[in-house]
């Protein structure tokens, strides 16, 4: 996971690069490097974020036309500056960036090391350097094919030589990798915003594909050597999405962009008597009555997501719903009928443990249908149906607008299953409709009252761990709040459905120790007061996310975060929000770097 640039034209790559870099940051940052090509390849690389490489090449800029850069995120060896990439063969001549993991390194390792070669760095990058440069008898394109062929994983790499300085060669096998098309000059990045405010039309590199840059465009051809035609694809993003438009923080934009991602995402796909339209979705009438159960799978909050998916199909349809981490599901051997529907669930639509779960699917003979932010991406390509979340791009490491559109996607999916399965009657689809039509307006409302976030934060800033409660929807949001708490903050916290707490957790409460009660559903309401006393026995501090209609939290708890009285269906959407500023004030009060947090990465392209 970690981010790729490539340049060939008649401007001066490397500040292009080093700006394409910054662009990808969030895809890892504990080093940073480019390699620029004037004839003779210079490269520069430096420890740590991009900022340090930039304090290194300011007043002493690689001069050249053709350069390719990266930033990192370790996978082999520390990130220290000599494991940084661009990594080149002893020669110099042929120099590499790569993203992902070889798996076979240790093997090419030691058989370089048995013919005598010495490695600069503890990378597996830097023995593909090695590969290319000992397979090279003239043609660059083939001395990167038969490393490739000796190179297994799941990897995108891209290469450049002295040898045919003019051309830039990339290798896409499962990591991502866009060309980015100019007038006389070609860009190269591992995803679209990188390049975007330099053009707007895109080739898709897929699987097991080659391309071969050069100032005039890029080939396409399959790793085996057969030529592939791509059309170009136009993307209509604003680049202004990608900036963080006054706020102090990317993850503070985003969670007030939410009320237009709700919006953007209903947009066109669902009337106010509640018919659904979902324009990728192929599946018919017949399929959706056919089936007999509906799974889900995902990671991190895109797996948060999955629960709420799972109690509305469970809810919606009357069928058995079961959402499982990805990284767990693809080993599980599970036992998936025909007539199942997989869905996989994730933002990038480039998450390697989401993107093999989703192909147990097809194995079973089922249809995988993928909810994701990003069109294009490798999940939408792998699935038979694809529901984009239309959150633009979200810049903050830790997710918040993209789980939102999760939500808001999949109580469309439900709404269309439930309509050709007869589970939902018209009146009912008129009510959850308006019920959605009234999430930008209630969202904005719940923004309004981040005052109560504030205060909730500083309450628990010094604390050493922090509880999350709930039940049912509301256990699925206290999982989502406890995981933003955790990434951002660097707090300790975790989320048990609030029965669960009696049965062990119960003893790590004592005097003064938060617990964040989440209370939206009201045929447990009780339930989840009962929880609240026995923390209040043991002198807990009460947090309480709740309606504004609900005067009787207030005997409990210390502190309340309202959101707009509503379905409870719906109220995850809303009850979220306050959590997700909680996370932000918390991480700001101490002081940290709260859109790239430590040791984490936007896209966890590798297993
Ligand atoms: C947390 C977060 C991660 C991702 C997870 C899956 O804020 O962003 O937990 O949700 O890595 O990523 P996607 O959705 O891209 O598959």
């Amino acid at each position: 996971m970690c981010g790729i640039m490539g340049y060939v034209g008649p401007q001066q790559a490397g500040p292009i690069l080093i700006d394409g870099l910054k662009r990808l940051e969030y895809r890892g940052y504990d080093s940073a490097g480019i390699a620029v090509s004037n004839g003779d390849i210079r490269v520069m690389k430096a420890q740590g974020k991009i900022a340090n490489l930039e304090a290194l090449v300011d007043g002493d800029q690689p001069t050249g036309n053709v350069g390719i850069g990266h930033t990192r995120w370790a996978t082999h060896g520390a990130p220290t500056d000599a494991n940084a990439h661009p990594h080149t063969d002893p020669s110099g001549e042929f120099v590499v960036v790569h993203n992902g993991i070889i798996e076979n390194f240790q093997d090419i390792k030691t058989e370089l090391a048995e013919l005598g070669a010495e490695f600069a760095s503890d990378t597996d990058t830097e023995l593909l350097a090695h590969l290319v440069a000992r397979e090279y008898d003239g043609d660059l394109v083939e001395a990167v094919r038969r490393t490739v062929a000796l190179s297994e994983g799941a990897y995108a790499m891209v290469v450049m030589s002295t040898r045919e300085p003019e051309t830039i060669v990339a290798v896409r096998k499962i990591s991502p990798l866009v060309v980015g098309l100019g007038d006389g000059e070609t860009y190269l990045a591992s995803d679209i915003p990188a390049v975007l405010h330099h053009t707007r039309d895109f080739l898709i590199i897929e699987d097991d594909e080659m391309v071969i840059v050069t100032s005039e465009g890029a080939t396409v051809e399959t790793i085996d050597g057969d030529s592939v035609e791509r059309d170009a694809i136009h993307i209509d993003w604003d680049a202004g999405q990608a900036e963080k438009g006054g706020y102090e923080h990317f993850m503070l934009k985003e969670i007030h962009e939410q009320p237009d991602v709700i919006t953007e995402t209903l947009g066109g796909r669902i009337s106010e008597d509640g018919s659904v339209w979902l324009e990728d979705v192929a599946f018919d009438d017949a399929y959706i009555a056919g089936l007999d159960r509906v799974w889900i799978t995902a990671c991190g909050t895109a797996f948060h997501a999955g629960l709420i998916g799972q109690e509305i199909f469970r809810r919606v349809l009357r069928l058995p719903a079961n959402v499982e981490y990805a990284h767990e599901l693809r080993y599980a051997d599970p036992i998936i009928g025909p007539r199942e529907l997989m869905i996989a669930i994730s933002q990038s639509g480039e998450t390697a443990d989401t993107l093999a779960a989703a192909r147990v699917a097809p194995d079973h003979g089922s249809r995988m249908l993928a909810i994701t932010n990003v069109v294009g991406s490798t999940l939408s390509r792998y699935a038979d149906d694809v529901l984009y979340t239309r959150a633009g791009p979200e810049i903050s490491v830790a997710s918040t607008k993209a789980y939102m559109a999760m939500l808001i996607a999949q109580y469309l999916l439900a709404l269309r299953l439930g309509a050709a399965r007869g589970t939902v009657n018209e009146q009912q689809a008129q009510a959850v409709a308006h019920g959605l039509h009234r999430l930008p307006a209630a969202i904005e409302e719940v923004l309004g009252n981040e005052d109560e976030a504030i205060a909730a934060a500083a309450a628990i800033t010094d604390a050493d761990d922090v509880y999350f409660i709930g039940r049912g929807l509301d256990y699925a949001i206290a999982m989502e709040g406890s995981l933003k708490l955790k990434e951002i903050s660097y707090l300790h916290s975790e989320a048990m459905p609030a029965g669960e707490l009696k049965h062990g957790t119960l003893a790590l409460i004592t005097e003064g120790v938060p617990v964040v009660v989440i209370l939206t559903q009201r045929d447990v309401y009780d339930k989840t007061i009962s929880a609240i006393q026995e923390v209040k026995a043991r002198g807990g501090r009460i947090l309480a996310v709740a309606y504004d209609t609900d005067e009787e939290i207030d005997t409990y708890a210390d502190l309340v975060m309202r959101i707009p009285d509503m379905d409870d269906l719906l109220a995850p959407v809303a009850a979220v929000v306050p959590l997700q500023l909680l996370a932000y004030h918390v991480a700001r009060l101490r002081g940290h770097d709260i859109d790239q947090p430590r040791n984490l990465a936007k896209s966890v392209t590798v297993e």
